[in-house]
């Protein structure tokens, strides 16, 4: 057999053999769950890092998404992304790597989504588009534009006694039922942006079709992104669909567009995140949250206090 075959044939069998290791599954570090408590899932055996995504499996073969939210000694607390169901003891729970991530494009214009970036209404399966990482950027100060230009919001109210800047971020704080919804409609119709996220997190799942129905109008529609996670949702997947309205806003403002990004409500938030330190039944994730979010937004806790007052604890 001459050099050049040998050498030929030798290539041709450890291409095969390379090629071959593909089909081999590739042995993976997994561990077990040992305790559900309502939404908290208990789990042991492996070395799970703080907001690692894992997946849980079930008894029909599934697997569920849950994130690590907290851990003690060895037992890591999970909680799920979605309901639960078809859970077992000794289930295997299995770490992914990576931050949690979406693929926006410009085919989220004119959708509503949920907090997995998932096309929950009635139109096209989305595909492809650039991967984010869900986490937030942090930036530059020195970058950040000045707010020098003022804002139409089309209410004259707003724009002649409290003017709103282009870049600014603004709270809208008032108590239940007295019209922040509608005030917040009001804007989305009225404001020039090229593009439009609305986020309707933990609120009235109706709500969700009423803000749509009343304050898109067809134009408005084309270019606005809804991402919903009404109460109903877990709180994991709250949260995750605030970040997601984030980065989708961020998404769009890198791209030189005009962003108007409106959220309702900032208090669900807080309560999503209240939720999961109480299920982690630790009294310093709550005072380590009161203090987060007492600097940030006063009267969410002023209203906590004025009810604890109230009924005298
Ligand atoms: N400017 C207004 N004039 C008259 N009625 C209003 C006005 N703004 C809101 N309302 C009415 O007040 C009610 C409550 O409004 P909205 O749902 O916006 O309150 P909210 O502050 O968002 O409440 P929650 O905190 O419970 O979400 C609605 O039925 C709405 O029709
Ligand atoms: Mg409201």
């Amino acid at each position: 057999m001459s050099k050049a075959l040998a050498h030929e044939l030798l290539s041709e069998r450890m291409s095969e053999a390379i090629a071959s290791l593909d089909s081999v599954p590739i042995a993976r570090v997994t561990g077990r769950l040992i305790k559900v408590n309502g939404l908290m899932l208990q789990a042991v055996g492996c070395r799970f890092k703080l907001e690692q995504r894992c997946l849980v499996e079930t008894a029909e073969g599934d697997m569920i998404e849950a994130q690590v939210v907290g851990f003690e000694h060895n037992v890591a607390f999970l909680m799920p992304i979605r309901r639960l169901g078809g859970l077992f003891a000794g289930a295997k729970v299995i770490p992914l790597e990576g931050d949690s991530t979406v693929q926006i494009s410009s085919q989220w214009l004119g959708r509503v989504l949920n907090g997995q970036g998932e096309a929950i209404d009635d139109g096209p399966e989305i595909k492809g588009g650039e991967r984010v990482s869900l986490e937030p950027k942090s930036i530059n100060p020195l970058k950040r534009r000045p707010v020098d230009s003022p804002l139409d919001v089309g209410v004259r109210a707003i724009n002649g006694l409290l003017t709103i800047g282009k870049g600014q971020r603004i709270g809208l704080m008032a108590g239940s039922g007295v019209g922040k919804s509608v005030l917040m409609g009001m804007i989305t119709k009225n404001t020039e942006a090229d593009v439009i996220v609305v986020g309707l997190i933990g609120e009235r799942g109706r709500e969700v079709r009423e803000f749509i129905e009343r304050n898109l109008t067809p134009d408005a529609r084309k270019k606005a992104i809804v991402i919903a996670a009404p109460a109903d949702e877990s709180p994991l997947m709250r949260l995750r669909a605030t970040l997601l309205c984030h980065r989708a806003a961020e998404y769009f403002r890198d791209q030189g567009k005009d962003v108007l990004m409106l959220m309702d409500s900032l208090t669900r938030y807080a309560m999503a995140q209240r939720e999961i330190a109480l299920s982690l039944g630790e009294r310093l994730h709550l005072v380590v949250i009161r203090r987060r979010y007492s600097a940030c937004y006063p009267s969410y806790w002023k209203e906590r206090e004025m009810v604890k007052t109230k009924k005298g604890a």
